[in-house]
């Protein structure tokens, strides 16, 4: 349990010492130091049910607390606020605490298995910006929840599945019609076969594809029937489209992995499709599906709409899924091979209508018990200056690759190092780079919009990843520098500063509690932040190494491991890496 949930618990001991129970006492950091630390509020409510004069309650509260070592300054403000400080001794306990594990200073959540689906990349496609705050929102949160007991597994859920991949291969077919795939005689592996193809080639080719079948009615026609050849496993087709997939798979696995995104499960819409005859028997059976304009339908609007709700297509009037069906087979196969208690969906906040769809008519179909959470986890978009999602200099989509290379350039020119050499320059640039733009998206409530500002994001000063990537490598020349010390407990605390930390410290568990219920990191983002100028302003008061009280210089040294500790354990919450110097 946390250090500030226990001292709760503690405090309400001391009230029913007093004569007075409550249900739970809530210790939130006053913006008053100079009154107190915390303020303890419950005398007000027991006030009402004790029917006494709050003032007295408050000052049979205070009697108890003067006995416990562990507060000063004990006050009583207005009609019955106790402002409490906490004492040095107490502050250096904790402090320890925290230095011996951080995990000291978390607490954990009910266990819970969480899948976390926040790929959504198409296949035969570039990563683009938009891929981006899902990508990161969608690590950070599964890693939070991981921190704090969840077990959760991210799904890359791959766009894998319907016409786009018949476009592909149609325009394949037209480069090099005499690959086997085409052959109706081949009978041998195709595996064998050389693919003359590959991922800079495909990003090439779905472009023209899409713009031809814009012109060409036959071409499109068929795309179409290449399509159905696919999902019916026509062999051939459906081996080069698996090849397809492959290819473009490893390109999208890499580019995520740039940005420190990892995958447990790499299932794409037609892996998910797999279970659509399963999933249309449900739904027959339990007559759900209404013909349409030749479509089968499922209404899932309610009398208290109060905005239009269009039933959902589950096949339209050529027999193809949509998009939601896709959704509602990947909650099958989840609730099959996972049997989750929650999916979040991190996907781009326009998709609001598509995922309210999709989870009134899973409910309608009971294909998960009514306790298992669905939720759109929606995210706002990267902006260009204009307000719009971030576009190319020319107006037109950018791709994740060609926005990283753009950071990258400002970050290498802003290390100014000169004993760093080339090649380590590099890399230390693109860590910086990364650090710069998940920093910088992750640092908005997740839901809002941002405006990219690449000078801004890149600064060294500021709240910014690399500010914070600079604090923290200093924090660890400290230590290096500081060497082998004996010292193994926090003893001495001199000044303000350092309390502040330790208080900053404190509001941990509530920061990470917060943010897990609301599925956002902007709170994280902002913790390490006021962490760090907090630990920057105690650093420029002090002369850590040379400190001539020994008892002093020891404790420092172990408060500063303590920060660091934390902000090497968030940051690599919020997937950022740590350069070795910069
Ligand atoms: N591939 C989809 C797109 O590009 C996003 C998928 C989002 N995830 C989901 N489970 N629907 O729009």
């Amino acid at each position: 349990m946390s250090i500030i949930k226990k001292l709760e618990n503690d405090i309400k001991d001391i009230l029913k010492t007093a004569g007075y129970e409550v249900d739970r006492v809530l210790l939130e950091p006053s913006n008053r130091r100079d009154l107190g630390e915390y303020q303890i509020n419950n005398a007000m409510q027991l006030a009402k049910t004790y029917h006494e004069n709050p003032r007295d309650i408050a000052t049979k509260i205070v009697n108890e607390l003067e006995k416990d070592n562990r507060f000063t300054n004990i006050n009583i403000a207005g009609p019955g606020f106790i402002n409490i400080t906490l004492s040095d001794q107490y502050t250096c306990d904790f402090l320890n605490e925290v230095h011996e594990d951080v995990h000291n200073n978390i607490d954990k959540k009910e266990p819970k298995k969480v899948i976390v689906d926040y790929g959504g990349a198409n296949v035969a496609k570039a990563l683009h910006v938009g891929h981006l705050r899902t990508g990161n929102i969608g690590e950070a949160l599964k890693r939070l929840a991981l921190l704090l007991g969840y077990d959760a597994l991210g799904d890359a859920h791959l766009g894998d599945y319907g016409r786009p991949l018949g476009l592909v291969l149609r325009e394949i077919k037209e480069r090099y019609p005499d690959l086997e795939y085409f052959n109706e005689d081949y009978t041998g592996d195709y595996s064998e076969i050389d693919l003359p193809i590959t991922n800079k080639d495909l990003e090439e080719i779905y472009p023209v594809a899409s713009n031809k079948a814009k012109e060409d009615e036959q071409y499109l026609d068929e795309a179409r029937d290449i399509t159905a050849r696919i999902q019916s496993h026509e062999r051939g087709y459906y081996d080069l489209w698996k090849r397809v997939v492959d290819i473009s798979k490893e390109d999208i696995k890499k580019t995520y992995e740039s940005l420190n995104v990892y995958f447990e499960i790499w299932n794409g819409e037609s892996d998910e499709m797999e279970y659509f005859d399963e999933l249309k028997k449900i739904y027959e059976d339990k007559n759900l599906l209404k013909e349409s304009e030749g479509a089968q339908v499922v209404e899932v609007a309610t009398p208290e709409d109060k905005a239009p709700m269009p039933p959902l297509i589950f096949t339209r009037s050529n027999g193809v899924a949509s998009y939601e069906t896709t959704d509602l087979a990947a909650i099958l196969e989840r609730k099959i091979n996972y049997n989750p208690d929650e999916i979040w969906y991190v996907v781009d906040a326009r998709q609001a209508l598509h995922f309210e769809q999709t989870f009134r008519a899973a409910r309608k179909a009971e294909l998960v018990e009514d306790r298992v959470v669905l939720e759109h986890v929606g995210n706002g978009t990267m902006n260009g200056k204009d307000g719009k999602p971030f576009k190319t200099r020319d107006g037109g989509v950018m791709s994740l690759k060609a926005l990283m290379d753009l950071v990258y350039d400002e970050t290498y020119k802003k290390i100014t190092n000169e004993s760093i050499k080339e090649e380590e320059k590099k890399e230390i640039a693109r860590i910086v780079a990364v650090a710069a733009v998940k920093y910088a998206d992750l640092l908005p409530y997740r839901g809002t919009d941002y405006i990219f500002e690449l000078e801004k994001f890149t600064d060294l000063e500021g709240k910014t990843g690399p500010y914070l990537l600079y604090s923290t490598i200093r924090m660890r020349s400290l230590l290096k520098k500081a060497g082998d010390h004996k010292a193994t407990k926090i003893t001495k605390l001199k000044g303000a500063a350092e309390k502040e930390i330790a208080l900053t410290i404190l509001n941990l568990p509530l920061v990470l509690n917060r943010a897990v219920e609301a599925k956002t990191l902007n709170e994280i983002a902002e913790f390490l932040y006021k962490l760090t100028a907090c630990y920057n302003s105690f650093y420029a008061e002090n002369k850590i190494i040379t400190e001539e009280d020994s008892e002093l210089r020891d404790s420092w040294i172990l408060l500063t491991e303590t920060v660091y500790n934390i902000n090497m354990l968030l940051l690599g919450i919020l997937g950022i890496e740590v350069p070795e110097k910069m």
